[in-house]
This record gives C-alpha cells, sequence and structure tokens, in this order.
C-alpha cells in the first residue's frame, strides 16, 4: 500500500538526523500509529538499504518507540546514494518518493542552496515541503537571495525554515500563559515590566562542531535564530487566530520593531570566549586551541545584547538576550521582571521588591515570585513564590517541528520576512564586533562567565 507521506532525509548519516529526527519521527508514530509515512534516507556515503535501516532501529529505540507503526517505517526504509547539487540525481531520488513529499534538508547550509539551484532545473511533485535548517543565509542580503531562490521552488507555506526552539513546550506555553489567562495579559506591557531578560546557558563545550560554530560563535548559533524567536512569542501583540498567517504575521510585526537598546551596540552588547577550565569531571582546553577553532576569527563563545521593541507596548523595556557554552550550568529561563506598585502603604517591612515571573525552558516550569505575608506578623512580607511545573519537557521539540512539515502546517516554521529581519536586527552588533568596537572577553570554561555583565 502506498504511504500518504514520504519524509526524505537529505544527510541520512549525519548527526542531526539520528540525534533529533529519527526520534522525533519515532515519537510521531508511537502518538499516532495510523501515520502513513515512508522514509527515505539520502546521502553521499555508499549505504544500503540495510545500513540505514540499521540507524533508524537504533534511533528509534533510543527514543524508546515500539509498536507495528514504528517498525513498518524501519522496515520499509530505503536509502539511496544521492548527490543533490545534481539534478538528473536529485529527479532520481524524488521518483521513489510517494504521496506527499517533505524533503529535509539535514546538511550544510552551503550544500543545501546548492541542492536548492538543482531543485530549480526538475520538476518537483505537487505540493512538496521543503525543511531547511539554520542558519537560513549568513546576512540578511544572503537570506533574502536564498528566499528568493525558494520562491521560484514553492509556494510560501511550503517552505519550512526550521527553528526547534518554536517546537519547545515552554515556549509554546507563553502563549497559553498571556493569552488564556487575564491575570497576565493586562499587565504584559511597558506600564507594568520594568525589564525581559531571554537566558540559554549551555554546559556543553565545542562538541566537535568547530566547522561550523567558529564561523556561528553565539550570537549566530542562538541569540539570531532561536532567543529572537523566544523574544516574538514574548513580545507579539496577541493574534486573532494561532493559524499560520496570523501567528506569524504577529511575532513578524514584533520582530520588525525590534532593534538594538538606543542603536548603540557598544553600549548593549557584550562578547566573550571560554578559556581551559573544567565543568564537573569535564576538562576543556582554551576554545582558541580547540581542534578547527581558528583564533583569529575572533568567535565568541558568550554573547549579551539588549534590544528594545519598539511598540507602543513595549517602548522603554530592555529586553537582553544572553547564551553561551561552556557555562557552570545549564540555565534557561524568560524572566519578565515587573516595576515596583506605585505605591506601597506605609507599615508594610520586609520584602518589597518587585514581582518577578521566570519561565524555565527546561525543565518546564513557572514561577511567579511575589511578596506575601508570612505565618508570624501580617504587616511584614516575606518572599513567597507560587510555582507550576507544565510541559512535556524536551523530547517534543523536534517532534512538533516535524509534524508541521508532515502535515503541511507552516505555523510553528519561522517565515521567509522574519529570518531576514533576524540578521536585519543582529548585523549592527556583528558590524561593531567585527570593528573591535567591543572588546572579546574571557571567562574560564565552568564559571558564570565574565563577572561585571549586567544583570539579567
Ligand atoms: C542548536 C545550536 O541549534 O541549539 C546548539 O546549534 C545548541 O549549539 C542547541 O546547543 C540548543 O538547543 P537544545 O534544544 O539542544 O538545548
Amino acid at each position: 500500500m502506498a504511504s500518504d507521506t514520504t519524509l526524505c532525509i537529505l544527510g541520512a548519516s549525519g548527526d542531526l538526523t539520528s540525534r533529533l529526527l529519527l526520534p522525533a519521527l519515532a515519537q510521531l508514530l508511537t502518538e499516532d500509529p495510523e501515520r502513513s509515512v515512508k522514509l527515505v534516507g539520502a546521502g553521499i556515503d555508499e549505504w544500503d538499504d540495510d545500513a540505514w535501516r540499521t540507524v533508524v532501529a537504533k534511533s528509534f529505540a533510543s527514543a524508546g518507540a515500539s509498536g507495528p507503526a514504528v517498525e513498518s517505517v524501519r522496515d520499509g526504509a530505503i536509502y539511496r546514494r544521492t548527490d543533490i547539487t545534481d539534478p538528473d540525481g536529485f529527479a532520481a531520488l524524488l521518483r521513489e518518493c510517494e504521496g506527499r513529499v517533505a524533503l529535509y534538508f539535514a546538511v550544510a547550509p552551503a550544500i543545501a542552496t546548492k541542492g536548492c539551484e538543482a531543485l530549480e532545473k526538475i520538476d518537483l511533485p505537487e505540493g512538496i515541503m521543503l525543511g531547511l535548517e539554520k542558519p537560513f543565509g549568513s546576512d540578511e542580503a544572503s537570506a533574502a537571495a536564498l528566499n528568493e531562490l525558494l520562491a521560484k521552488l514553492v509556494p510560501e507555506d511550503q517552505i519550512y525554515r526550521i527553528d526547534h526552539f518554536m517546537g519547545r513546550s515552554t515556549v509554546l506555553n507563553v502563549l497559553g500563559l498571556r493569552f488564556a489567562n487575564r491575570v497576565f495579559e493586562p499587565v504584559w506591557s511597558n506600564e507594568h515590566v520594568e525589564s525581559v531578560s531571554i537566558r540559554y546557558d549551555e554546559t556543553l563545550g565545542l562538541e566537535g562542531r568547530a566547522g561550523y560554530y567558529d564561523h556561528a560563535g553565539a550570537m549566530i548559533d542562538m541569540i539570531q535564530s532561536h532567543l529572537l524567536q523566544v523574544l516574538a512569542v514574548v513580545a507579539m501583540d496577541p493574534p486573532s487566530t494561532l493559524d499560520a498567517i496570523d501567528f506569524r504575521d504577529a511575532k513578524a510585526a514584533a520582530l520588525r520593531a525590534t532593534k538594538v537598546l538606543d542603536d548603540d551596540p557598544v553600549a548593549h552588547s557584550r562578547r566573550a570566549r571560554y578559556t581551559a577550565g573544567s565543568i564537573g569531571e569535564r576538562k576543556l582546553p582554551d576554545y582558541a586551541a580547540e581542534t578547527g577553532v581558528d583564533p583569529a576569527r575572533d568567535t565568541e563563545t558568550l554573547a549579551q545584547v539588549t534590544f528594545e521593541v519598539q511598540t507602543s507596548r513595549w517602548a522603554g523595556v530592555p529586553f537582553t538576550l544572553r547564551s553561551g557554552k561552556a557555562l557552570t550550568e545549564k540555565f534557561s529561563e524568560i524572566v519578565i521582571r515587573f516595576k515596583a506598585v506605585s505605591h506601597l502603604p506605609r507599615g508594610f517591612e520586609g520584602s518589597t521588591e518587585p514581582s518577578i515571573l521566570r519561565l524555565s525552558l527546561g525543565p518546564d516550569r513557572m514561577a511567579l515570585e511575589l511578596n506575601l505575608n508570612g505565618p508570624g506578623d501580617p504587616f511584614h512580607l516575606d518572599r513567597g513564590t507560587l510555582e507550576a511545573e507544565f510541559g512535556e519537557g524536551e523530547q517534543r521539540a523536534y517532534s512538533e517541528v516535524l509534524e508541521g512539515i508532515l502535515d503541511g502546517d507552516p505555523t510553528l516554521s519561522v517565515r521567509g520576512d522574519t529570518a531576514e529581519q533576524c540578521w536585519r536586527i543582529v548585523q549592527p552588533v556583528i558590524d561593531s564586533w567585527q570593528r573591535d568596537d567591543v572588546p572579546l572577553e574571557e571567562y574560564t570554561a565552568g564559571s558564570t562567565g565574565p563577572s561585571d555583565w549586567p544583570a539579567m
């Protein structure tokens, strides 16, 4: 029986495929055993179907997936050695696909672009969906050029610029928290909010990814991509619906209004890279001494930038985004700091610090820090926290975005204009760093980063 959808993964032998895409597919098959998918792997390795099925089986098992749907996709999986820069080879690969085709470029961006150029020369199956990983282009102009090329292939709603942070339950839960609770949305503005920060500290170091990371750095790897998407979800106005048009319009409007605070990247950005140190038992060398790193490139492994969202809702509120590698602990949080009350009746003692809402980006957790009367003196305020665990954890992020592609729903994918905006937003910072206007500082691997950076 023919499958309804073919998932064709380009870059079948890559780390992304085995570590994230296949487990995500396994999860979707477990949740919906009726889903009918043909899995086609393609790459330049001399593999046969059995070699590919072994990889698929291992990844499916790592996701703890089993059952007839999972087994049938695994046993029916095929592998075709393909040079995707060659139109004839690409056309032959597409002839192996059946039903609706989702073509996932799990390859380096330069190869993906060449693959898209090859696609321009062949007839594409009706309704084909194209999934592209970040980074999308290397600046605003190259992202625009890539958008132009893609527009010649398929309509925008068949293009999936993947950002797995848009599939993270905590990010999506911000929507429910804001829009389904009257207690938050009315205070979600510069009238009540003092500052917003979004932080994604990792303990991971380079993990053998110098070829990619040494060109990207923390700014492009995390801030230009994932964290600006999170900012958009925090800052957007309530959309009329959560469909692909309304939701992405609202995100795009927030990002169009975003720029570096005061247009001053020198005052409002910091960069640093790690030197030798240890994180628990793990010893890390100087970033500059890692294999594949060119120290002269001055790549940062920790970046912090403060933006502003120039709308009547947010004018004047700093949005600080930070992300880095080789830090002491994995720490990821959206923090909304509220303003102090306009008048605190005289007579209260104790904690009067303004309220803070913390949304942890994994494990998924919400904490609202408030000033509360403790059991003793009724006029003495203590700090109390309302906490809730929510969401389904990390695992679902890739399943969520993969589901979008397989089902033809681009709501969570990054729209073309938004991808260009994200480059426009960070370009002044990148330029100032290239001019060396902002010094490249150092921090010891396993520390919390330079101690004198503006607090978040
Ligand atoms: C990736 C970055 O996109 O996101 C990595 O390239 C980073 O450097 C990762 O570690 C963080 O996301 P997650 O979901 O793996 O924590």
